[in-house]
């Protein structure tokens, strides 16, 4: 039975996450991390244990780890790359200085670690199409900067003192429960929500401008599921390129016409987020992660699509 800690447990990933580990090591099992002013509500808190575990202080999380007695530590706290641009020294002291407290702590109790990189470790040097595993990583954002640091950092723990640390690439990740914490891919969240409200969407990133995302359940299995393999069978270890689908705001504005034919979208590009966006791949190779633990996702853009639709209009009733 696996004892887990999920730092970040509020996040857009973070509150699905505990729910998931919940329903599968035990709702006793997974304590719910959290910083002042981030506090869990609803279900979140009241399914299982909750604890302050701020990275930036690392006696607060080695408290935590050895009181539950944590043998894996989900590590989702970060600034999302919008957000990170306008406070870039944050954004590592979180991100970076936050990741060396958590490795330190794993060290020190013999905890496992996963710490998600993003296609934004990614930038302009880098091929766009069926972007490798291995391939060039020189991004041009502050989050690009501390992702790839976050990897390289991972790595260096797992060889030098043989702490268990794993990671995926995640691409955008859309679910309809938590709303995104300020990213460039926020847009294909936010017009579902547009869609089901009956507004006209206002699209912030340009036509033709693809980039790959991932429905939130594909997302959860991926990090649990990574944490799960047979570590004899990886080669990589941080951090594995995953996709599932990869599109462009028309065709996801395509996508959702099929249901709501009716719906409209309009362009106002905002510079920020296309000149982020420009940088990114188009679409990931991920087949190092189907080789080496089995990656395989389970939607598509139309089968998220009709989810997505159905799951916030309930939502939205309420
Ligand atoms: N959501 C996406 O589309 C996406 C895509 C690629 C990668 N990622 C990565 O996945 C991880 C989680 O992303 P998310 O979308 O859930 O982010 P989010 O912004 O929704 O949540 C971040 C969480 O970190 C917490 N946090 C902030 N400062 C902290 C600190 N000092 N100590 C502890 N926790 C702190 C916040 O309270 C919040 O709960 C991040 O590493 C992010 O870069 C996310």
């Amino acid at each position: 039975m696996k004892n887990v800690l999920v730092i970040g447990s509020t996040g857009q990933i973070g509150s699905e996450l505990t729910g998931e580990l919940r329903k599968r090591y035990g709702n006793s099992n997974v304590v719910a991390g959290y910083i002042q002013g981030a506090e869990p509500t609803g279900e979140l808190k009241e399914a299982g244990p909750c604890a302050i575990a701020d990275v930036t202080n690392a006696d607060v999380i080695a408290e935590v780890v050895r009181k539950y007695n944590i043998d894996t530590i989900y590590n989702l706290a970060a600034l999302l790359s919008v957000v990170a641009e306008s406070k870039p020294r944050l954004a590592w002291k979180i991100g970076i200085d936050g990741l060396w407290n958590i490795l330190e702590v794993a060290r020190e109790n013999g905890c496992a670690v996963f710490t998600p990189s993003s296609i934004g470790s990614f930038g302009p040097d880098t091929p766009r199409e069926m972007t490798p595993q291995d391939t060039i990583q020189r991004p041009a954002t502050i989050y690009g900067v501390s992702k790839v640091t976050t990897e390289l950092l991972s790595d260096y723990y797992q060889k030098k003192y043989g702490v268990d640390t794993r990671s995926v690439r995640f691409p955008g990740i859309i679910s309809y429960v938590t709303p995104p914490g300020g990213g460039t891919t926020d847009y294909a969240v936010d017009i579902y929500y547009s869609a089901v409200k009956g507004e006209k969407f206002v699209c912030p990133i340009g036509k033709g401008t693809r980039m790959d995302m991932m429905y939130m359940p594909d997302a959860l299995n991926a990090a649990i599921q990574l944490m799960e393999a047979d570590k004899s069978k990886l080669v990589h270890h941080n951090a594995f390129n995953i996709a599932s689908m990869s599109f462009d705001p028309e065709t996801i504005y395509q996508a959702i016409k099929k249901y709501k034919p009716e719906f409209e979208m309009v362009y106002e590009v905002d510079p920020l987020k296309q000149s982020i966006a420009n940088s990114w791949p188009d679409q990931m190779d991920d087949s190092a992660a189907r080789e080496e633990w089995g990656w395989m996702p389970q939607y598509d853009l139309d089968s998220m699509t009709k989810d997505m639709l159905e799951k916030l209009a309930v939502k939205l009733l309420k």
